[in-house]
């Protein structure tokens, strides 16, 4: 890993050879509309993957950008909901599990609101959306308002945002909570171990999975989580994929307030104020539920003694006392008071993450007891993490740490082949490979560090937001 960490400032050949290898995962991965994850193990269109993956393809077509997102969203129900994914009816039944008659969201879905004519899963995944349409809208304002790209997507985010901060408050305490380990993308965090002991696995010859064709079984979530996972998804779906008002009591075996869902919703919701703004409505009431949120991210996830932000498990209403990396995500978040600014900066560096000294951000906490260096969402480094963290130290001031990681993040993603993750320690590849937010969010990364070496643009053409630098380059790949 030294290697990494010492190399010398990359050459311009250097950055084309990943530019290139980049742009080479998101061609091959594109299905006419949207762009699958990968192609063995994720052979469909996935929520929060499409969003980081608009962020990257910006920087190579903002048509295809702007389609990936359109894509999606077409997909959205009627109670607001985005799908975590939109299924492909093409790709046979047995390549992914679980597949579309496992969901039936046309049928068990129909009372929520589920399209007739689309298959899609019935929960959610992390709210990217609304910052990704703000970042590919600002690659090239020009065709995004020709297009009526923000018009037609913000009544739509509104709606998933609506979704979100309502029926989805199970908490009743102005945070938005997920019903399933899924659903904040993190699958098996150690996080989830407490909260999923309380559910009743389904018998282990009752399904298939087809993850394991592709993965290595010790990279993956084990057996036992999958049977976890089946029995609160069938729940779910036996319900009819409704949600409890914010009064009533959690139904759901397993309900969650996220930090990084949270934080990723505020995120979003100042970007959906300057959607708003941009396309001549008033942004007030979406700056006012950031505020609103923010306030009640602080007050109800953050831990003082932990020097981070951790889950809340709305079943026993009590913080989960498991440092994830989503804890370090609130950095994104604009506002925050001084003090936990302070204190999640040292939790970053300090020994438990170690951002500046490894390579990357581990997603678990390099001592916890659950550690697990090669195990998906156990203490693997990845690359949609890092990358907010990495906006995150802008958003805080911490220009320097920033710059670092970011590169450190573009030389491993060249040289792990575009990995899903990488050994937090070694930077070795895990998981599938020609993965698409690594690509993506590697595009998006050295645009961002060559648009901060070359000199400023006019003052009239310079990104309103701080963060979002790089976002005009124009690109010699033509799609
Ligand atoms: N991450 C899940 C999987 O591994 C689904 O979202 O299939």
């Amino acid at each position: 890993m030294s290697t990494l960490l010492e190399s010398p400032v990359p050459t311009a050949a250097a950055d084309l050879t990943l530019r290139r290898g980049a742009a080479r995962v998101l061609l091959a991965n594109w299905r006419g509309g949207s762009t699958i994850p990968s192609r063995g193990l994720y052979p469909h269109q996935w929520s929060w993957d499409s969003a980081f993956i608009a962020i990257g393809l910006r920087h190579l077509s903002v048509r295809r950008a702007q389609r990936e997102l359109e894509t999606l969203l077409a997909a959205q129900w009627a109670d607001g909901r985005v799908p975590h994914i939109v299924f492909n009816p093409a790709v046979p039944l047995d390549a992914y599990f679980p597949s579309p008659d496992f969901w039936r969201s046309s049928r068990a879905g129909a009372g929520a609101g589920a399209p007739a004519a689309i298959e899609t899963s019935g929960i959610v995944q992390p709210p990217v959306h609304a910052l990704a349409a703000w970042l590919v809208h600002t690659a090239d304002p020009e065709t995004s308002r020709r297009r009526g790209f923000l018009e037609r997507l913000r009544p739509r985010l509104a709606a998933w945002h609506d979704y979100l901060t309502g029926p989805r408050d199970l908490g009743g305490g102005g945070l938005t909570a997920m019903v399933h380990p899924w659903e904040p993308g993190m699958d098996n965090s150690p996080a989830w171990d407490g909260p999923l002991a309380r559910v009743e696995p389904v018998a282990p010859g009752s399904y298939r999975r087809a993850d394991l064709d592709h993965g290595q079984s010790a990279e993956r979530p084990t057996d036992l989580d999958y049977g976890r996972y089946v029995r609160l998804a069938a729940d779910y779906r036996d319900r009819g994929y409704r949600d409890a008002g914010h009064r009533e009591a959690a139904p759901s075996a397993f309900a969650v307030e996220d930090p990084c869902v949270n934080a990723l919703l505020i995120a979003s919701e100042h970007a959906l104020a300057r959607i708003t703004a941009q396309t001549g409505g008033d942004p007030a009431p979406h700056e006012e539920r950031a505020a609103r949120l923010t306030q009640a991210l602080v007050r109800r996830l953050w831990s003082e003694e932990h020097g981070m932000f951790l889950n809340r498990d709305l079943v026993d209403d009590r913080l989960v006392p498991e440092r994830s990396a989503a804890g370090l995500v609130p950095l994104i978040v604009p506002g925050l008071p001084a003090p936990v600014v302070e204190s999640l900066l040292s939790t970053a560096k300090g020994e438990g993450f170690r951002l500046g000294e490894l390579p990357m951000a581990a997603s678990y906490d390099l001592r916890g007891h659950a550690f697990d260096a090669s195990r998906y969402w156990r203490g693997p480094a990845w690359f949609n993490i890092n990358w907010l963290l990495e906006r995150g130290l802008r958003v805080q001031g911490a220009r320097q740490e920033a710059d670092g990681l970011r590169d450190a993040m573009l030389d491993v993603a060249g040289a792990c082949g575009f990995a899903e993750y990488v050994d937090p320690y070694t930077a070795e590849a895990r998981g599938t490979r020609d993965f698409g937010w690594t690509a993506a969010l590697a595009l998006d990364l050295l645009a961002a560090r060559r648009a901060a070496a070359t000199p400023a643009p006019r003052a009239a053409e310079r990104d309103s937001t701080p963060t979002d630098s790089g976002v005009r380059e124009r690109t010699s790949v033509h799609l």
